[in-house]
């Protein structure tokens, strides 16, 4: 699969199984920049209303809900678990290694306190998915 278009699951319906393959993003991507809206990739190239891509030097996974784009980390903040492959029920995202929670409609807050997930605003202009960070 091409990685910067992700095809990161389906989300119809109430609940889904993220299915993406990802590859960790090196630490030389991890170079501090300022926030600004970044390209992520064509609309047209999303997969089922998903992707996954590389922005910042960071690994970004978008995905739709009833329309609504929800942009968060790829690595789950307990232990890097890949949230690309979570399992995804109305807005809860739960990773697949230890069964963090999150809720994806208030900025990735973990369901009991734990860290939250990172998330990001999403945009379309011109045909492009952006994000901002
Ligand atoms: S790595 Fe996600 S819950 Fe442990």
């Amino acid at each position: 699969m091409d990685e910067s278009t992700g095809g990161a699951g389906s989300t119809a319906g109430n609940r889904a199984t993220l299915t993406a393959t990802s590859t960790p993003a090196s630490a030389a991507d991890a170079a501090v920049e300022p926030a600004q809206w970044r390209h992520g990739c064509r609309v047209d190239e999303m997969a089922e209303g998903a992707a996954m891509f590389k922005a910042a030097g960071r690994r970004i996974v978008v995905i739709t809900i009833d329309g609504r784009l929800f942009a968060f980390d790829d690595f789950c903040p307990h232990s890097g678990g890949p949230m690309h492959r979570g399992e995804l029920e109305g807005c809860v995202l739960t990773c697949p290694l230890h069964g963090w929670r999150f809720d994806l409609e208030r900025q990735g807050e973990e369901l009991h306190g734990l860290r939250p997930l990172p998330m990001y605003p999403a945009r379309i202009a011109d045909g492009n998915l952006e994000v901002f960070l």
